[in-house]
């Protein structure tokens, strides 16, 4: 039997030298990936109260519209900077060189919502930091963070404490 794992590609030295980039595209260009890591994800949800998936732009979307679809939520997304409509509100973070703001529009959360986020990777923790304020900003609760892969050696869980946090694959290095 296949697991999620099977289907990562590791690529050394990229984007530079001595990273290990794990690739997801290799998981979704497989159907049986793609099936086995969302029914993994959905796993990870049985029995758990909540009303909306919230995944961030751009990879955390590949993994949180199936989810929250095959579950029956909705699905609200945090984008880049200048790229929702509406009124929004945003949060900076910290990139290895210089930051990056996300955004979610002030509507798409209710005070009191139910709130389980989705990401492919977890590595800094920066970004899922930033998701996390933006989320209770609104007056939702996070109550369940899930990532297909998580890099152990960065260290990201250590900025994310107090929250339920899994991951279906991790790695020892970054
Ligand atoms: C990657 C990845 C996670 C984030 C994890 O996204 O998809 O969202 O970095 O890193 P962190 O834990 O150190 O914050 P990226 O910002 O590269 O954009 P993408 O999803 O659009 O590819
Ligand atoms: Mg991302």
């Amino acid at each position: 039997m296949k697991t999620v794992a099977d289907y990562v590609r590791t690529i050394p030295d990229f984007p530079e030298r001595g990273v290990m980039f794990r690739d997801i595209t290799t998981i979704l260009q497989d159907a049986d990936g793609l099936q086995l890591a969302v029914a993994g994800l959905r796993e990870e949800l049985k029995g758990l109260d909540y009303d909306v998936v919230v995944g961030p732009e751009s990879r955390g979307f590949i993994f949180g519209v199936p989810v929250a679809y095959a579950e029956h939520k909705a699905f609200v997304p945090i984008r880049k900077k200048g790229k929702l409509p509406a009124e929004t509100i945003s949060e900076e973070y910290a990139l290895e060189y210089g930051t990056a703001t996300i955004e979610i529009h002030r509507d798409a959360i209710r005070p009191g919502q139910k709130v389980v986020i989705i990401d492919d990777l977890i590595a800094t923790g920066g970004t899922t930091e930033a998701m996390i304020r933006l989320v209770e900003r609104l007056g939702g609760e996070v109550v369940k963070i899930l990532f297909v892969l998580e890099l152990k050696g960065l260290e990201g869980r250590k900025r994310l404490q107090g929250y339920q946090i899994s991951s279906l694959v991790s790695y020892e290095g970054k």
